[in-house]
Formats: C-alpha cells, structure tokens, sequence
C-alpha cells in the first residue's frame, strides 16, 4: 500500500501506536506536555543531527520540536518511521537516557522527538510524509 489511514482517537498523551507502512514501522506517539518541554529545551546545536529529516518540510530544516512534530497547533503528534538510523533494529519506546526511544542493537538513544542523542546512530529518525486528514485520522504516506 502506498498510504495508510490511522485512527489516533484512542490514543491519550503518553500512548503510542505502531503502524505497519511500505513494510516498515511507523511509530505515532501522543506526547506528553513532558515529553515536548524536555525536547524543545535542548538547543539544535547540541544534537548530533542538526537536521529535521521530516519529509514534510524543507529538507534544510533544524531539527527543532516544532519541526519534529506534527506542526503547530498539533506539536504533540509524533509520527516517524521506527527505525533505528545505524544498522535498521526497532527502537523499543520510553526508554534509555533520553526517555525516547532505546536501539538495544548496538545503544543509541533517541529523545523525546526522536533525534539521536548518543551511540553510533548517525541520523535522526526520520518523519515520512503524512498528514491528517481529519481531527482523529492520520494518512501516512
Ligand atoms: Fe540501532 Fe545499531 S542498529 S544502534
């Protein structure tokens, strides 16, 4: 399938979802006011990747919160392909240093937006094109 429609609806802050698109998976998590906060309050010169790698926008974009996200208004989505920027494992969810994401493969540790934060990862998760198509549903692809 080229895209895939999600209903997010169940979905409170604090829970994610995994959706299987172009065979890989795309994780869609409903970030907590936490989880935006500790993100947005790391400089981009700080981060290994400066660059959003969100599909979505200019691919000259920083990697800010924002630019992470889902856009304003919806900075609490995150939806990007899950996996891991090093050698392809899953990250496993809410974990490691950063409470991100944990690639138990060979360590690298994602935050809370997903931007790679330590370990051998080169790259930040990256953000596939999407959008919603309405309050509740996500259109991946
Ligand atoms: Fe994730 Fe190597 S594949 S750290």
């Amino acid at each position: 399938l080229a895209s895939v429609e999600v209903d997010v609806s169940s979905l409170e802050p604090g829970m994610s979802m995994t959706v299987k698109w172009r065979g890989k998976p795309v994780f869609i998590r409903n970030r907590t006011p936490e989880e935006i906060e500790a993100s947005r309050n790391v400089p981009v010169s700080e981060l290994k990747d400066p660059l959003a790698r969100n599909a979505n926008i200019d691919a000259s974009a920083e990697a800010t919160d924002v630019a992470r996200s889902a856009g304003e208004g919806k900075e609490n989505w995150l939806v990007m392909v899950g996996v891991c920027t090093h050698l392809g494992c899953i990250p496993l969810g809410q974990s490691g240093e950063y409470n991100g994401w944990f690639c138990p493969c060979h360590g690298s540790a994602y935050d809370t937006s997903g931007r790679i934060r330590q370990g051998p990862a080169p790259e930040n998760m990256l953000i596939p094109v999407f959008e919603f198509t309405s309050d509740t549903v996500i259109k991946v692809g």
